[in-house]
């Protein structure tokens, strides 16, 4: 079956997809009779294009290694200059799917959130890695992709490709989740794994962090807990039925922490981690990010570096813990993949 996608924003994200879809053309088509058609990408920095035939994505890929814009694309039909307003495109272009790529403001959920309900009403598909539009707008995105007869789906927003939204939806089916607990950030994780296991202060593992392009532009929006808190709202409104909003959770980062601490922790026998945390009681949600000294039996103790971990408290499996990237070209362009993949399987039955 043939899918026409349309890409909003083509940074880290969209790439990872693309170098995905290249590769495994194949493999997706005879193995799952799915064949996805890139019509149309948009981005600020590297341009515009539109192909309703299909792109070839290896030329694409070859312009955007190149640093050449969207725009050099040989042969269309419609030569375009300079970037196209998603949502102009949004209305001109033919497409089943759209992939909402682009960055996180995770204040306002904009301008993403105007794009997925402009895609929504236009009868596509959304999926996206995007957290802003996720944790601020959850409910009413998805109630408006139902009342249209589409999907809205955001694998990629938390723990990258990593399956926590499959997991709960398909696997842990007819389980009450009771609370879900873990490690959401790569870079707090990976700074308190640096100043345990390699003797650094916090503000060299900050740096470091810096340096190896795993902390936010801003990196007060992982060490402050920030974005461990958009994430855990994401779990708590799509995976538990919930209506929090991300100034309700109770958070406190890692800046205050020294190695002293950490050793300190490690000598008793315990780990500290960014422990965020939604938990329900008496029917109610309460949701937290704030660093914990975990025990070393607990498998969150084990999760080191930029690696993330969930635990799933259940009615019927008691604990399941999931580990995996969270973070990462290719691992959040598997996210996208496996939500299209997804939208496929639904529209097969
Ligand atoms: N800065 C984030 C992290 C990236 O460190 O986990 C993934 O959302």
């Amino acid at each position: 079956m043939e899918y026409r996608i349309m890409l909003i924003g083509c940074g880290t994200v969209g790439q990872g997809l693309l170098e995905i879809l290249e590769q495994k053309a194949d493999y997706l088509n005879d193995r799952f009779d799915f064949e996805p058609r890139v019509v149309a990408i948009t981005d600020k920095l590297k341009g515009s294009v539109i192909c309703q035939e299909g792109l070839n994505l290896k030329s694409v890929l070859k312009l955007l290694e190149e640093g050449k814009a969207l725009n050099d694309y040989p042969g269309v039909r419609e030569k375009i200059t300079g970037f196209i307003e998603p949502l102009d495109l949004i209305e001109r272009v033919e497409a089943e799917i759209m992939a909402e790529l682009t960055y996180t403001d995770i204040k306002t959920g904009e301008p993403a959130t105007s794009y997925i309900k402009k895609a929504l009403r236009s009868g596509k598909h959304v999926v996206t890695s995007n957290k802003g539009p996720a944790a601020l707008h959850f409910r009413e995105l998805k109630e408006l992709a139902r009342a249209n007869q589409r999907q809205f789906r955001i694998e990629g927003t938390v723990m990258s490709g990593t399956p926590v939204f499959h997991l709960v939806e398909n696997g842990l089916a007819g389980n009450e989740i009771k609370e879900i607990k873990g490690i959401l950030n790569g870079t707090t994780n990976f700074i308190l794994s640096k100043m345990e296991l390699d003797n650094l202060e916090y503000d060299e593992a900050l740096k470091l962090a810096q340096e190896l392009g795993y902390a936010e532009a801003d990196p007060s929006a992982d060490v402050e807990g920030l974005d461990a808190v958009a994430k855990v709202v994401i779990l708590a409104n799509a995976l538990m039925g919930g209506k929090i909003r991300p100034e309700e959770v109770k958070r406190q980062g890692i800046s205050h922490l020294r190695k002293t601490n950490v050793l300190e922790a490690r000598k008793a026998g315990f780990r500290y981690k960014l422990i965020a945390r939604v938990k329900k009681e008496d029917n109610r949600l309460t949701a937290s990010v704030a660093p914990e000294m975990i025990p070393l039996s607990d498998p969150l103790a084990g999760v080191m570096g930029t690696q993330n971990a969930l635990t799933f408290d259940t009615d019927l499996m008691g604990q399941v813990t999931i580990q995996g990237a969270g973070a990462g070209k290719i691992e959040t362009g598997f996210s996208i993949l496996s939500d299209l993949l997804a939208i496929h399987h639904s529209e097969k039955i």
